[in-house]
């Protein structure tokens, strides 16, 4: 879409994602829509529960521009949450305060899988209205990142019933039933196609699969059960937008992730920089400080920062965190962070 990144004040993001030559990395943080920021706590504190929360475009619009205008991040992220697309499809979710996501129904057999519609846009209106709302509150000064979880992540919590160390319910359900397995994994991809083409009609400028869990599956039963389905979405998307790939804690699957037509892969902070370029080709690469990073004192995070930035290089880079932020990080360390790279003299 030229003529939208033609248009943004700051397209940095973009053409970096593209792997266009920028002046400087950009800078946006995973979970920067969230509970690190008090203005993001007060904004909650409106609205009755989180699903009531994300359901609400004028509260989702207001706490997406909140870490463009508090921590000047380069882009905004669209405030809303990957379990959506469960509940579009028939599974609703809850969020229980303190513990986490909880599906009081889950998925565990054909029935189960057959009563389940493939949802589109249309089903998902609120977060389209919150995008259109957002893009317009931003007013082309960043750009707007949609998001959706891969469907291996999305089906993890819909057969386990909500977070879970192991997954084990999850994994069990892919050794013994494979072929349910797929199917309800095709039905997840197809939804999330149709969300995430709505998305972009909405306003997203780019697209970021999580795929949160990748992490508990092998390398093996990784390519057969997500990344062959990431890889749809991809393909899917990349006449549209840009797409990024964060596959937590499968960096053993960089190259592979690198053959789909994502444009940027995300990385978590358990691998080095250089080792993560070296399987990468000329994709975009993302991270990948680790979150707890910002406990540290301020001479070892801009210490820290500024050597990430080194070993990833000026082009090709998005720089964030390897996972979300933390709810209890300092908001100040959260910002030094922020301004480390958008000072960083390249
Ligand atoms: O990144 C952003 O700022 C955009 C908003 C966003 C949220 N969730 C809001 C949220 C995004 C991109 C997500 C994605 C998401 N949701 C993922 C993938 C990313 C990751 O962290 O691995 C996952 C696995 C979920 C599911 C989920 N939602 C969990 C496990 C939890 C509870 C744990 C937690 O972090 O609090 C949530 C709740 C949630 N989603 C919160 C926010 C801001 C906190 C809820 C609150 O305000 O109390």
């Amino acid at each position: 879409m030229p003529y939208i990144c033609a248009m943004l004040q700051n397209d940095l993001l973009l053409k970096a994602a593209k792997g266009q030559d920028v002046e400087r990395a950009p800078v946006w943080l995973m979970r920067q829509a969230g509970r690190v920021l008090p203005e993001y706590r007060a904004t909650r504190a409106k609205a009755k529960n989180f699903v009531e929360f994300v359901k609400n475009p004028e509260l989702a619009c207001e706490v997406s521009v909140q870490p463009v205008d508090i921590l000047g991040v380069d882009a905004a992220i669209i405030f809303s949450d990957i379990l959506v697309i469960p509940e579009a499809m028939g599974l609703p979710y809850e969020m229980v305060e303190a513990r986490g996501p909880h599906f009081p129904k889950t998925i565990q057999n054909k029935q189960d899988i057959d009563a389940l519609k493939i949802a589109d846009a249309g089903d998902l209106d609120y977060v389209m209205q919150a995008l259109k709302l957002t893009k317009k509150a931003l007013n082309n000064r960043v750009p707007l990142i949609g998001f959706c979880g891969a469907p291996f992540t999305i089906m993890a919590y819909m057969v386990e019933g909500g977070g879970s160390k192991t997954f084990s319910k999850a994994k069990q359900f892919l050794y013994t039933q494979p072929l349910l397995a797929h199917a309800l994994l095709q039905k997840i991809t197809d939804s999330s196609i149709q969300y995430l083409k709505g998305q972009v009609a909405a306003g997203a400028d780019l697209i970021q699969i999580f795929d949160s869990w990748a992490g508990v599956l092998s390398e093996k039963m990784y390519y057969e059960f997500s990344l062959k389905y990431i890889s749809q979405i991809t393909d899917a998307l990349s006449p549209l937008v840009p797409t990024t790939v964060f596959a937590k804690d499968a960096h053993y699957a960089i190259a592979k992730i690198a053959a789909t037509s994502c444009q940027s892969i995300g990385l978590d902070w358990t691998i080095d920089p250089i080792k993560a370029r070296a399987q990468a080709g000329n994709k975009t690469l993302q991270g990948n400080a680790d979150p707890c990073l910002l406990y540290a004192d301020e001479k070892t995070i801009i210490h820290e920062t500024e050597h990430m930035l080194r070993s990833f290089g000026k082009n090709k880079y998005i720089c964030n965190l390897g996972h979300g932020l933390y709810p209890d990080l300092d908001k100040g360390k959260v910002k030094l962070f922020v301004d480390v790279v958008k000072a960083y003299k390249w």
